[in-house]
């Protein structure tokens, strides 16, 4: 147990690395927290003009969510611990401690920690997020279609995960609660533009 709380712990000081923010100052580009959506996450850099950056901001919010999973699971924790390492992690994201508890929507992060149950798990995943991106145009609703599915994607591949990845789905969805009504009343910002819709 010493060692599950040790963990829980150490992936919630990770999560709360808000990467969006360092890169954004490292990069001189505007807060993220302060322009476009609001959102210090990969899709807002991306929008606010860092391609680069916004990949950088994606890997590294990723890799915030698999290290302390991967680090759990090779300490051989149970199940049950590996969801709450998980879960830690992505409510560092969402409620950094080193920013004030305001963070993101926890879209990478909580790839990052559902990608150590398999690879043919995280590329289903992205599979999904990618085509509905690129349909839609909207990254927002990449993100609530994944979460929908994500949970019965997890429950066909390994049934053990599947109540910690709910609850991820739920974090996710909450936090897009704002996208959710900005998509309803057809507002919401596309960051992908097919070649014919540009101007
Ligand atoms: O991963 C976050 C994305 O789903 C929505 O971001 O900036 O459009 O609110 P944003």
């Amino acid at each position: 147990t010493a060692i599950a709380v040790g963990m829980i712990i150490f992936a919630y000081l990770c999560g709360s690395i808000s990467s969006a923010i360092v890169i954004c100052k490292l990069a001189a580009l505007p807060d993220p927290r302060c322009h476009g959506s609001g959102n210090p996450g990969a899709t807002n850099v991306l929008r606010l003009g860092g391609r680069v950056a916004a990949l950088c901001v994606l890997l590294f919010d990723v890799i915030k969510g698999m290290l302390p999973v991967w680090l759990a699971y090779r300490l051989q924790l149970p199940s049950f611990s590996l969801g709450l390492v998980a879960i830690a992690a992505c409510l560092g994201h969402i409620y950094p401690l080193y920013f004030n508890f305001q963070g993101g929507k926890g879209v990478a992060t909580a790839l990052g920690a559902i990608a150590p149950i398999g690879l043919d798990l995280s590329v289903l995943l992205i599979g999904t997020w990618l085509l509905t991106a690129f349909l839609s145009g909207y990254a927002s609703l990449a993100a609530i279609i994944s979460a929908l599915v994500a949970p019965f994607y997890v429950w066909w591949f390994t049934p053990q995960f599947t109540f910690p990845v709910a609850m991820l789905s739920c974090l996710i969805l909450w936090r897009h609660h704002e996208n959710i009504q900005r998509l309803w009343r057809g507002d919401e910002k596309k960051v992908f533009r097919r070649r014919r819709d540009r101007a």
